[in-house]
């Protein structure tokens, strides 16, 4: 097994590319034009990935569909976070069978990080024999060479090698947005926390070179896009494995120096690599959104050894204490476990201390979930299932009445937000998002989405803002 990360070289890439135009001469010759229907599970990183699968469709001559019967390619791209998020997607591939039926011509792909799990590509090999081609995240780069292959001969695919992983450059995308717009820096993660299955499905760290990201945001912001986000599952390492030194405050500040009016976001940040030098960093680049999501994961020391997350609550509330002092508005939002193997109530107790020491704007709440492979499976976990529920629900309560309150702290005032789309709310017509990112809903006209504009807040819940647009 290739234990080194590699650049794909150009030549490759491009030879993809020819097989795209191979494909798109066989479906130009199709009685009508034929279409991809894209589902997308998981996080932002797999939200950018199908970003790019649907880019390499494009250019096969697909168009694209949201109804599975009008799809003559479904490509389902999953992730293997927790067993809920499993679940779903094999009941939902499970029904594929019947839409299959009625078009045998259908083509159905399931990618991401799933799939790069040894158990359950075996299981879709055995199990789920309607599903055409099976490609992990280190194959996505050469999903046009596997589109071309099935139409060309029927049969199944498996791609799903266990690697260190690889950076391809010059994939195209097709972006879901206009407003917003995400930018994968680095991929794969080193940190094996003990519960965690990324680094097993994703691939050792590796940094895109500083001038590949950097013209993407450029070409972002000329484009228009108003709201940019760095993605990488550790962006504080960002750098470690390239020739020449740079750290992730470094590029950020690289890409606040680039023309346009714009926010950069970033996530996520891991606390123990999470610097002074990148606080300072935020505070003076004003295109930095004052926002910064840190996962904590547990409050208490015993757990978070055991989760071999390298920090202790001491280190953490000291770079959060830090970070308000240089951004006293700062927006906080953090991840938590609750029912690690062996955590106690007592111990849960601890991350409650450090929701009220640190007061996050929001919170992104889980009951731990075994997956294989990883040691916090092999853990002893006693603690029934009715108890780990009535500590997480404590959580999500104490949360909510910290989240109303600081929510009902922006009323009255008018704050510069971003309109970023319409609201599914009939009283409201528009969403905006407030530097920090928190949902605001607008009463205003549809033409303005996708500009700056100052909105002052009305009326606030624990979920969100509402408010009008006020005059610049
Ligand atoms: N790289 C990011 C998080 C990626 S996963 C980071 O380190 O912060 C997003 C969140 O899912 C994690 O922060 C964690 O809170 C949660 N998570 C990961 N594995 C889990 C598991 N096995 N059970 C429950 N929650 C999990
Ligand atoms: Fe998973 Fe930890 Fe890596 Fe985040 S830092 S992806 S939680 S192993
Ligand atoms: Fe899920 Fe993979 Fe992201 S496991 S959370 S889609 S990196």
């Amino acid at each position: 097994m290739n234990r080194q990360t590699t650049t794909i070289p150009p030549a490759d890439v491009e030879r993809q590319l020819a097989c795209c135009r191979e494909v798109a001469q066989l479906t130009s010759q199709w009685p009508q034009q034929p279409l991809a229907f894209v589902d997308t599970y998981g996080c932002q990183q797999n939200e950018a990935d199908s970003e790019r699968i649907r880019g390499y469709l494009r250019e096969m001559g697909f168009g694209f569909t949201d109804d599975e019967e009008q799809a003559r390619i479904i490509v389902i791209n999953t992730c293997a976070i927790r067993e809920h998020a499993e679940q779903r997607v094999l009941g939902n591939v499970g029904a594929l069978v019947h839409v299959k039926r009625r078009h045998p011509e259908q083509l159905i792909c399931l990618c991401g990080c799933m799939m790069q799990e040894p158990h359950v590509a075996q299981k879709i090999r055995q199990s789920y024999r309607h599903v055409d081609l099976v490609f992990g995240p280190h194959a996505l780069w050469k999903f046009p060479e596997m589109v071309r292959d099935l139409l060309q001969q029927r049969g199944r695919i498996f791609s799903v090698a266990d690697e260190a992983g690889s950076i391809a450059e010059g994939i195209p995308v097709v972006r879901q947005d206009k407003v917003k717009a995400w930018v994968s820096i680095m991929y794969g993660c080193n940190n094996f926390c003990s519960y965690c299955i990324v680094p097993y499905v994703r691939g050792r760290e590796r940094s895109r070179k500083p001038e590949d990201i950097l013209a993407e945001v450029r070409q972002l912001a000329e484009e228009g896009y108003k709201d940019i986000t760095l993605l990488g599952q550790n962006v504080n390492s960002y750098g470690k494995d390239l020739p020449e030194p740079m750290d992730f405050a470094d590029l950020l500040r690289a890409v606040n120096a680039i023309p346009g009016d714009f926010l950069i976001r970033f996530m996520t940040s891991h606390p123990k690599d999470a610097t002074h030098k990148l606080f300072e960093t935020m505070a003076q680049c004003e295109k930095v959104a004052p926002v910064l999501h840190l996962p904590f994961q547990a409050g208490n020391d015993r757990i978070l050894k055991a989760m071999n997350r390298r920090h202790t609550r001491q280190e953490y509330l000291a770079k959060i204490r830090d970070l308000k002092a240089l951004i006293p508005d700062i927006v906080l939002t953090s991840d938590i476990i609750v029912g690690f193997p062996g955590e106690t109530t007592e111990e849960f107790e601890d991350t409650l201390k450090v929701l009220e020491e640190v007061r996050f704007d929001a919170l992104f709440t889980f009951i731990f979930s075994p997956r294989v492979g990883t040691p916090a499976a092999q853990m002893e976990d006693s603690m029934p299932r009715e108890e780990k529920l009535k500590n997480f629900n404590r959580l999500v309560e104490l949360q909510d009445s910290i989240s109303e309150e600081k929510h009902a702290a922006y009323v009255g005032k008018t704050v510069r937000c971003l309109i970023d789309g319409v609201s599914d709310d009939a009283r409201y017509d528009l969403t905006a998002r407030t530097p920090g990112n928190r949902l605001v809903r607008v009463v205003g006209p549809s033409q303005a989405v996708g500009q700056f504009r100052l909105v002052k807040i009305t009326d606030s819940n624990k979920w969100s803002l509402y408010g009008e647009l006020a005059e610049d």
